[in-house]
C-alpha cells in the first residue's frame, strides 16, 4: 500500500464525467474498472476515452507513449459484481437522482471490501442522504469533479458528519497525488461550494436578461472578458484585497439590496425548460446549440484549460 492506501478504484457509471474521471486516474498510473449498464455504453466510453487522451498528448499533458499504458489500466465491464470485488476506492458519477444512488451505495457497501472508501461525484446531493444506504457511512464522502473532469483541476471533497478524519484524510491524500487542488467542504449543504457560488451567479444573470439590462451575450462577455478572465489567476478575495475593501464595502450597500432573491426558476429559464430546450444535448438552448456550436465552444474550453500549467 502507498501512503494514501489506494491502489485500484472503480468508476461507476461512464458518461460524461465518469469517462473523464477514469481517464485521468489511469494516466496517474492506477489501475481503474470501469463500469455501465451496457456494452453499447462503455464502447462509447472506450471511444471518448480514446479522444480525451489525444486531446492530453495534443495540449502536451501526456507523452504519446503513455496513451497504450493508460487505456491498459482501464478495465471496462458490465459486470457490476467483479468490478467492485477487489478496489480500494469507487467513485460513482451514475445520474443526479438520489434513488439511484441509495440503490447503489447499498450495492458497494455489499460488494466492496470492507475498507473500500466509497465517493460520490454528485454535484448537490448531501452525502448523508446515501452514506446510511451503505454499510459504513464513516467511509462514504463526496469527490465532484467538474467538467472536463480530467482538465479542470479542482475536486470538490466533501463530508458528512459520519465520515471519519481516516477516510477524509486518505481521500484527500489521493485526489492530490493525481495532481488535483482539493477543497474540503467540512459541512454538508446543499451544491456545496461550486454550485452554490456558480448558482448564485446565475440568478443574478438571469435577472439582468430578464430585465432587459442586457442579453445573454452581455452577461457571457462579462464573464469571459473580465471577471472569469481574472478569476482563473486570482480568487474573489485575492482580486478585492488588491481593489480595497472600503473600495467594496460601498459598493456592497449600494448593489446587494437590488440584487435578485427569489428563488423560483426565472422566466427566461422556465420558457427553456418549458419547450425542451436543453442546451447541447438538445441542439438548442439560450444559443442555438448545434453540433458546430458545441464543437467550437467545448475545443476552447479544453484548450484554454490544457493551456494552464
Ligand atoms: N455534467 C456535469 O457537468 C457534471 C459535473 C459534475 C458532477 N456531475 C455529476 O456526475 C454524475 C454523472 O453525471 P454525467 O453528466 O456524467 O451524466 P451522464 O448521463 O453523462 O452519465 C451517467 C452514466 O450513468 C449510467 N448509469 C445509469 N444508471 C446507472 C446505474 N444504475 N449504475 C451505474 N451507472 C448508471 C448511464 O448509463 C450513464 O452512462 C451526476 O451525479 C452529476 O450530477 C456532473
Amino acid at each position: 500500500m502507498n501512503k494514501h492506501q489506494i491502489e485500484k478504484v472503480a468508476v461507476i457509471g461512464a458518461g460524461l464525467m465518469g469517462h473523464g474521471i477514469a481517464l485521468e486516474i489511469a494516466a496517474a498510473g492506477y489501475h481503474v474498472n470501469l463500469y455501465d449498464v451496457t456494452e453499447d455504453i462503455l464502447d462509447t466510453a472506450r471511444k471518448n476515452i480514446d479522444y480525451g487522451l489525444q486531446k492530453l498528448v495534443d495540449s502536451g499533458k501526456i507523452k504519446v507513449d503513455q496513451v497504450s499504458k493508460t487505456k491498459s489500466l482501464i478495465k471496462t465491464s458490465d459486470d457490476l459484481v467483479n468490478q467492485l470485488r477487489d478496489v480500494d476506492l469507487v467513485i460513482e458519477a451514475a445520474p443526479e437522482n438520489v434513488s439511484i444512488k441509495q440503490d447503489l451505495f447499498k450495492k458497494f457497501g455489499e460488494l466492496c471490501p470492507s475498507h473500500t472508501i466509497l465517493a460520490s461525484n454528485t454535484s448537490s446531493l448531501k452525502p448523508s442522504l446515501y452514506a446510511e444506504h451503505s454499510n459504513r457511512p464513516d467511509k462514504v464522502l463526496v469527490m465532484h469533479y467538474a467538467n472536463p473532469p480530467h482538465l479542470v483541476p479542482l475536486v470538490e471533497i466533501v463530508r458528512s458528519d459520519k465520515t471519519s478524519d481516516a477516510t477524509l484524510n486518505i481521500a484527500k491524500a489521493f485526489i492530490e497525488d493525481i495532481g488535483k487542488n482539493v477543497i474540503v467542504v467540512n459541512k454538508e449543504v446543499e451544491g456545496f461550494i461550486l454550485n452554490r457560488l456558480q448558482i448564485a451567479l446565475l440568478r443574478e444573470s438571469l435577472w439582468l436578461v430578464e430585465n432587459g439590462i442586457t442579453d445573454i451575450e452581455g452577461v457571457d462577455k462579462a464573464i469571459k472578458y473580465c471577471t472569469g478572465r481574472r478569476w482563473a489567476f486570482a480568487g474573489i478575495f485575492e482580486v478585492w484585497e488588491l481593489a480595497g475593501w472600503d473600495t467594496i464595502g460601498n459598493i456592497y450597500r449600494e448593489v446587494a439590496p437590488t440584487l435578485a432573491s427569489k428563488p423560483d426558476i426565472p422566466k427566461p429559464l422556465k420558457n427553456l425548460l418549458d419547450q425542451g430546450f436543453f442546451g447541447s444535448k438538445s441542439g438548442r438552448g439560450f444559443y442555438k446549440s448545434d453540433e458546430n456550436w458545441t464543437d467550437s465552444v467545448k475545443t476552447r474550453i479544453a484548450k484554454g484549460l490544457a493551456s494552464f500549467k
